[in-house]
């Protein structure tokens, strides 16, 4: 967030708090298409305002990390891009970026509307623009009015024409049933299957590891030999990074984006963990199969989904 030269639209979105944004994102819930519903709360979920006020305030970065034991990459700022690709609505990443830059320099009197009529406001426009459903756009449109809010309208600029590199070109449809269950000839015959595939990047293919029936996240995980530490330095035991196993260090934290029913129940202790973590499920928390989640905790079942931040940390200051 930059201190000077803010426009009017930037201020007025520096206005809302956390609180004001999860308000938010529960009225434009069902305008959200369902293939990014859980999408949206992860990425609010993996960039609380909170964890970008205290990288902003806090002048030695050293010590912050240390305090707050951050580990991996917090800044929302050097990621914008990146930060977005699980989402379905990353495809019009561009036109969306374009637009937001365009409305908030347009905007002279945002406080005319409300954030979720701003939102809604924009969807409609873009997706008229690209001739696309609104619902598609309303995720992504969302997030993007956070990330200007979070990095300001220089930063946003500077990334405005890069894309984002995904490979699917899938209807939302055709990436919904890709996400329910397919155990081919098993499953006709009615044998339990003995693998499930845990996707974690959908967007890409062949991005996906192989976990034991009850088998956790964390274990099946590390059964990924490739080479992800040179993406991520806390990836060195598969895509998922870990160290205790135990619910102790909040590194596995994840992001369900389909199949959460095919993970075993959350228990009141990895609650109580999430809890201390500041890993927060902006959801009703009293569900069973949220969308934020312990990988070392959840064990398997069935074909999943998920998504994995860049950053892990203790940002339970607030409570
Ligand atoms: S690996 Fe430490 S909390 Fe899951």
């Amino acid at each position: 967030m930059e201190a000077t030269d803010k426009l009017p639209f930037e201020d007025y979105l520096g206005k809302h708090d956390e609180q004001t944004w999860v308000k938010t994102l529960d009225l434009i819930h069902s305008d959200i298409h369902q293939i990014d519903r859980d999408a949206t709360q992860i990425w609010f979920s993996f960039w609380p305002l909170k964890l970008a006020q205290l990288l902003d305030t806090e002048k030695n970065l050293e010590n912050t990390f240390k305090k707050f034991q951050l580990d991996g990459n917090p800044q929302l700022r050097e990621q914008v891009n990146e930060s977005v690709k699980f989402l379905f609505g990353a495809r019009f990443w561009v036109p969306v970026k374009k637009a937001v830059l365009a409305y908030s320099k347009e905007n002279l009197d945002p406080k005319a509307l409300r954030l979720e009529q701003h939102i809604l406001k924009l969807s409609h426009q873009i997706g008229n623009q690209l001739n696309i459903e609104t619902k598609l756009l309303v995720g992504i449109v969302a997030i993007s009015l956070m990330i200007l809010s979070q990095v300001g309208f220089a930063s946003l600029k500077k990334v405005e024409d890069q894309l984002i590199d995904i490979e699917s070109t899938d209807s939302p449809d055709k990436v919904l049933k890709s996400r329910e269950v397919n155990r081919g000839l098993k499953s006709i015959l009615g044998w339990k299957a003995k693998t499930h595939q845990v996707v974690f990047d959908e967007q890409n293919s062949g991005v996906f590891f192989e976990a034991a029936d009850g088998q956790d996240l964390s274990m099946a995980s590390n059964g990924d030999k490739r080479d992800f530490r040179s993406e991520d330095s806390r990836k060195v035991a598969g895509p998922i990074p870990a160290q205790c196993r135990s619910g102790a260090c909040g590194y596995c934290w994840i992001g369900v984006l389909a199949g959460q029913k095919n993970l075993s129940k959350v228990t009141d202790f990895e609650k109580s963990r999430l809890e201390y973590f500041g890993y927060k499920n902006l959801e009703n928390s009293a569900k069973e199969h949220p969308v934020i989640r312990l990988a070392c905790q959840s064990k398997c079942y069935g074909k999943v989904s998920i998504t994995v931040p860049p950053w892990n940390g203790v940002l339970n200051f607030e409570s």
